[in-house]
């Protein structure tokens, strides 16, 4: 992520952080409690997490933005992390993320299975991500846009499941899927003056990055000029936002069934 992106990560484009004040709500952390903020981007949710009294561990794997985390939120604890690849000292109450899991492209298994690893049996997992057709329009118009000015195909840097495949990853990684939501949440770019343009500006650098710097500016404005219908009220320009949220427990370990099922009395006692 280049330094630009990190400066308006949250000014320009603050509905992603604004949205997970909902999601806070959902974790309902508790005095005391260590919760994990994975891919906590510049802290507003870990900050939100400190407020109810719990602790927070921010990890991000962008150090640019782990260095504004720890700027913007003093006293607050932050590391560089891979999420597909983290390690914890001692057992976690709770894992949240906010608008993080969907760039998490590598090995999703992966992530899930180091949160399991990071919670004590029965911690919670509770997260709001992208889910299918999520930016339909924007990566509809960035396709199109592509294809006319003669462009290999985009190479999207995210992942956006149904609700049916990532319940599937959660209880197959150990996890009973307490909460499941799919919604469509259109959201106001609210200082993103020049729409579709500025947000694949902010948020797709990657395919941008390939794009010939002398096509770069023409590119955009075609976006503009597909996504406009669609995504461009009077009021100003929305994205087309879908959430999947989600809270899930770690189930018990299998020693610990194992040992309830040779004494079945000892469950009740
Ligand atoms: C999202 O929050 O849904 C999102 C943000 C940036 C890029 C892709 C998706």
């Amino acid at each position: 992520m280049n330094s630009w992106v990190v400066a308006t990560y949250d000014s320009a484009f603050g509905y992603v952080s604004a949205h997970g004040a909902p999601l806070v709500d959902l974790l309902d952390p508790q005095p005391g409690e260590k919760i994990i903020d994975l891919g906590c981007g510049t802290g507003a949710l870990s900050a939100e997490i400190a407020a109810r009294g719990a602790e927070p561990l921010g990890i991000d794997g962008s150090p640019a933005l782990i260095g504004q985390a720890r700027m913007l939120n003093a006293g607050l604890s932050f590391t560089v992390g891979d999420a597909g690849d983290f390690t914890v000292t001692e057992p976690f109450d709770a894992v949240a993320s906010n608008a993080a899991l969907h760039w998490m492209t590598r090995d999703p298994d992966a992530v899930i299975t180091r949160v399991h690893a990071a919670l004590r049996p029965g911690g919670r997992f509770v997260a709001e991500m992208g889910g299918a057709g999520n930016c339909a329009e924007l990566i509809a118009a960035m396709q199109t846009a592509w294809r006319e000015f003669g462009l290999a195909e985009p190479e999207l840097p995210w992942y956006f499941p149904s609700p049916a495949e990532y319940a599937t990853r959660l209880e197959d990684g150990g996890f009973t899927v307490r909460l499941l939501e799919y919604v469509e949440r259109p959201t106001r770019m609210t200082e993103g003056p020049n729409g579709a343009a500025d947000w694949v500006r902010v948020f797709a650098s990657g395919p941008l990055n390939a794009v010939p710097p002398q096509a770069v500016e023409s590119l955009l404005a075609r976006i503009n000029d597909l996504a406009a219908p669609a995504l461009r009220r009077e009021s100003g320009w929305m994205a087309d936002y879908v959430r999947l949220r989600f809270a899930a427990v770690r189930k018990p370990d299998s020693s610990a069934l194992t040992f309830d099922m040779r004494r079945p009395e000892s469950a009740h006692t």
